[in-house]
C-alpha cells in the first residue's frame, strides 16, 4: 500500500535506534492487514521528549513504543496508565487517542507468551532469572502477576539480585522469590531466562551462565537476539535443552503493542513464525 494523505504514523523513540527491529516488524503487520499505517524510528534525547509527544500528539500519530532512555520518564507525561504499569513503573507502548496518552508495557507479556508457546506451565514453573536489570526486572515482575511458582534471580553483583527479589516478595502474589548464586542449587529450575547483555555482539563468545550447572530438560531462554543463535543457546541445543530464541520475546511485545493499538486480535503465534523467517531470510538477526 503506498503512502497517501490518509496514511497514520505510528514510531519508535529512543537514542539510539537505528539498529531496531521494530519498523520492519510493525509494518509487516500492518502491510499484512492492509492497514494504511507506517510505523518510523525516531532518534529522540531525553531533553526532547516531551516536545516530541506534542509533536505526536498534534500530528494525529497514532501511537509509539519508547525505549532507552525513555521508559521511566514516561510515567510522569502520559495522561494515563494501564494498570499492570503502575505496578512495573515503566512503559514500552503508548496509545494516542483523541489526544490522550495511554501507558502500557508489553515486554514482560511478550516473553510469558513466548513460554507458553514453548510449553511452559507458568503457574507450576520455578525461573530463574539471570540478571537485574531494567529487562529483568520488567520480565520478574510480570512472571510474578501470572503466580509463577519461584522466581530465582542470580545476578554478578548480588546487592541488585536483592533489591529485585525483595520488589517481587512485595507483590500481592502466590510468586516465590529468592537470591540464586552460582553456589546455590541452579538445578531446581524449570526454566532459565538470560536477560544480560553476555551473548550479545561483539560479546557472542561469553555465556551467561556454565550450563552444567542446569537440568538437561530446564527450558533456556535469551532475551539476546543478535545473534539468533548465542552461545547460551547453541551450547544449551547441544546438551538437549530445549531453547527460546530472543527475536520471540521481541516480536511478541511488538505484536501485543500492535493489538493495544488497532484493537484488535492477531493471529500473533502465525505472525511470529512468518517474522522471524523473514528476519532470517534478510539477515537481519546477524
Ligand atoms: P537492561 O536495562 O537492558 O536490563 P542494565 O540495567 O544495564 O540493562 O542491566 C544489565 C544486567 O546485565 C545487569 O544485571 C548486569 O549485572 P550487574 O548488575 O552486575 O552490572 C548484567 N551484566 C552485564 N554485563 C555482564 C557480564 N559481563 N557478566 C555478568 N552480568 C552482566
Amino acid at each position: 500500500m503506498s503512502i497517501n494523505a490518509e496514511t497514520q504514523l505510528y514510531g519508535l523513540i529512543g537514542d539510539p535506534v537505528s539498529k531496531s527491529l521494530s519498523p520492519f516488524i510493525h509494518n509487516y503487520v500492518f502491510e499484512n492487514q492492509g492497514l494504511n499505517k507506517r510505523y518510523m524510528a525516531f532518534r529522540v534525547k531525553s531533553e526532547d521528549l516531551e516536545t516530541s509527544l506534542n509533536g505526536m500528539r498534534t500530528l494525529g500519530v497514532g501511537g509509539f513504543n519508547a525505549t532507552i532512555p525513555h521508559k521511566i520518564a514516561l510515567l510522569e507525561i502520559v495522561d494515563e496508565l494501564d494498570p499492570y504499569v503502575q505496578q512495573l513503573k515503566a512503559i514500552n507502548t503508548v496509545k494516542i487517542q483523541h489526544g490522550k496518552m495511554k501507558g502500557y508495557n508489553t515486554d514482560g507479556p511478550g516473553m510469558i507468551q513466548a513460554l507458553l508457546d514453548h510449553g511452559v506451565a507458568l503457574q507450576e514453573s520455578k525461573i530463574l532469572i539471570v540478571g537485574a536489570g531494567g529487562a529483568a526486572r520488567g520480565i520478574a515482575l510480570a512472571l510474578a502477576l501470572k503466580g509463577c511458582d519461584t522466581i530465582g534471580v542470580l545476578n554478578r553483583t548480588e546487592a541488585k539480585a536483592k533489591i529485585l527479589v525483595d520488589m517481587i516478595n512485595a507483590m500481592d502474589t502466590e510468586s516465590k522469590g529468592q537470591v540464586a548464586t552460582l553456589k546455590s542449587d541452579l538445578m531446581l529450575y524449570d526454566v532459565v531466562i538470560n536477560t544480560t547483555s553476555v551473548g550479545m555482539y561483539p560479546k557472542v563468545d561469553e555465556i551467561p551462565l556454565n550450563l552444567a550447572l542446569v537440568r538437561r530438560d530446564s527450558v533456556l531462554v535469551d532475551i539476546v537476539y543478535k545473534p539468533h543463535m548465542t552461545r547460551f543457546l547453541r551450547e544449551g541445543k547441544n546438551l538437549g535443552n530445549p531453547i527460546v530464541h530472543g527475536i520471540e520475546m521481541l516480536i511478541y511485545q511488538a505484536l501485543i503493542a500492535d493489538e493495544i493499538w488497532l484493537d484488535i486480535e492477531l493471529d500473533k503465534s502465525k505472525l511470529k513464525e512468518e517474522l522471524i523467517a523473514l528476519a532470517i531470510e534478510k539477515g537481519l538477526l546477524l
